[in-house]
């Protein structure tokens, strides 16, 4: 109870439509969380925001003949228009191209070069000498170092999901002129990551409950090979400037240093708007306080290793006292789209846009959640979207709710009844429903949001199964005040399963809310008798 919960989700690039697979990786698995952790009484703040710099913006404008701000306008708006639309439930989405962020990323970066932990070195970088520029991350391509994988990129290989050297690719190729690019000397600013080896270690080592494909890549990589120096800067003038003048013009800072600054500026900038400017601090200078991030693992670096090397560079530094890191970090896998993996820069599956034409917001949701990659990569179509849609939601959830309200609201004067003396199938259907809840509970908290939703559907299940057993529709007729009774259970079951899917579906709660009343904390509550129901509506659409 009341525990400040942080939930951390991966900054989209806006840079292009985001796809389902965005969707089903990051953003709705940690709504869902949230809602669940406000729902228990925690205080959960989740943040979020546009990461609006590097070559992903830069090269989609130079493509489109537009500015990088113009890319960023379009898309930010564009998320923003489908948070709203599907119900994430933000406490603050912004972007990193805010002044605040700004200064944010450059205390940090004067903190760990006063600690030591940034230095200045001379270095080789690719160069296009057709385009007469350096070719930082998205604008050269060649084989990994790692795994040989044909079209890796400058900074990150999109298959093994190592990062690297651009220098190290093999067989390197500019993305501007398909030049073979050569060798120059330029000068940047390098984070010292092999200062934290040790530190990094420790911190995994003490790490429990974290999934193991998340745990074992973080740990294989500081205990394999550790971590080296990388440059924090690049040959780019798109970016948060540099706070030191030494490097000249044309260098700004690499857009993978400051997108993770962007949890603890936005946390900040959530703050300013409330009474206390300081309550920030509530989850970022406190030990009790819990750190969830959600990811797809393509970031795993970043959020595991590197963005704690950073806080823990900056110990001392900022603000007195040390800044909280990660206590989780449930990466989810991916999700493919008929064989290939869901990606903006790719264009495969369809995009959170084309998504919300074809399903319903809660449908949608309910759909994705039942596939989350959490623990492998997950294949989706569009036939298994609908399959779940209808032959899950509609005919179980949907049903139930639908034809118990609607056998109440016909045979007990539109209201909620009262009961007689419960049977022991009545008493043992309520007991199975309230320990699907302590079930769903420990579920939501280990973040096997999967789980949670199968248990929220068996809850269901076993309801319609006990109405098609006791016949209400027949009985009513036969003992009214039995078939009221059986009515009651339904109803109170109902009562209990819907606080288990409100973290999933937000907009359906909302119209049970409007008939059954809020729900009150993470238990089944009693029904009041006498209770005036409202017109009973399906709450969901089947798809043709
Ligand atoms: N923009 C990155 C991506 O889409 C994610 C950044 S997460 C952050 O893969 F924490 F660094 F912001
Ligand atoms: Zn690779």
């Amino acid at each position: 109870m009341n525990t400040p919960v942080l939930v951390a989700v991966a900054w989209p690039y806006a840079s292009g439509s985001r796809h389902l697979g965005h969707l089903a990786g990051a953003y709705l698995p940690a709504d869902i969380f949230a809602r669940h952790q406000r729902m228990i009484g925690n205080n959960v703040l989740m943040v979020s925001g546009s990461d609006v710099h590097g070559t992903p913006i830069t090269v989609r404008a130079d493509a489109e003949g537009v500015t990088p701000q113009d890319i960023v306008d379009k898309y930010h708006n564009e998320f923003l228009s489908q948070w709203d639309q599907l119900g994430i439930s933000w406490d603050l989405y912004t972007t990193t191209g805010t002044e605040h962020h700004a200064n944010v990323t450059q205390e940090m970066f004067l903190a760990q070069l006063a600690n030591g932990h940034i230095d200045r070195r001379t270095s080789t970088q690719l160069y296009d000498p057709q385009a007469k520029r350096f070719l930082p991350d998205r604008y050269v391509e060649g084989i990994c170092p790692h795994c040989g994988y044909e079209e890796a990129r400058g900074d990150q290989c999109d298959e093994c999901g190592k990062t690297y050297d651009a220098v190290e690719l093999i067989s390197p190729r500019s993305k501007f002129s398909n030049a073979i690019p050569e060798p120059r000397e330029t000068e940047h600013f390098y984070f010292k990551y092999s200062n934290f080896n040790n530190a990094l270690k420790e911190f995994l080592e003490r790490k429990t409950g974290w999934r193991n494909h998340v745990l074992n890549f973080a740990k294989g990589w500081v205990n394999e090979e550790g971590l080296i120096d990388r440059a924090i800067t690049r040959d780019l003038d798109w970016g948060v400037k540099l706070p030191v003048d030494d490097l000249g013009d044309g260098k700004r800072i690499y857009v993978w240093y400051d997108a993770v600054i962007g949890y603890l500026s936005a946390s900040q900038e959530w703050a300013s708007t409330t009474e206390n400017p300081d309550n920030w601090k509530d989850w970022w200078h406190n030990d009790s306080s819990r750190h969830v991030y959600f990811i797809g693992k393509d970031n795993i670096p970043f959020h595991a290793l590197f963005w704690p090397a950073q806080l823990m560079g900056v110990q001392d530094s900022i603000g007195g006292s040390s800044l909280h890191l990660p206590d989780d970090i449930p990466a989810n896998q991916y999700v493919t789209f008929k064989g290939g993996k869901a990606s903006a820069s790719r264009g495969v599956g369809l995009t959170i846009t084309e998504g919300l034409e074809k399903y319903q917001p809660d449908a949608l949701r309910y759909a994705l959640a039942a596939n989350f990659p959490e623990q492998a990569d997950t294949e989706i179509s569009n036939d298994e979207i609908t399959r779940r849609i209808n032959e899950e939601l509609v005919a179980n959830w949907g049903n139930l709710v639908n034809r118990v309200l609607a056998m109440t609201y016909k045979n007990a004067e539109q209201a909620i009844p009262s009961s007689g003396e419960l049977t022991e199938d009545d008493d043992k259907l309520l007991q199975l429903v309230d320990s699907a809840l302590e079930t769903a509970a420990s579920q939501f908290d280990q973040v096997e949001l999967r789980a949670a939703l199968r248990t929220a559907m068996e809850a269901a299940k076993e309801t319609n199964k006990y109405l098609n057993a006791t016949e209400p529709w027949k009985v009513v007729k036969e003992d009214h005040l039995r078939g009221l009774t059986i009515l009651f259970v339904a109803l109170s079951a109902i009562n209990g399963i819907r606080v288990m899917f409100a973290p999933f579906l937000p907009f359906s709660t909302q119209e049970l809310n409007l008939i059954l009343g809020e729900t009150k904390g993470w238990i089944r509550q009693d029904l009041n008798p006498g209770t005036p129901l409202a017109k009973p509506k399906p709450l969901f659409r089947k798809v043709e």
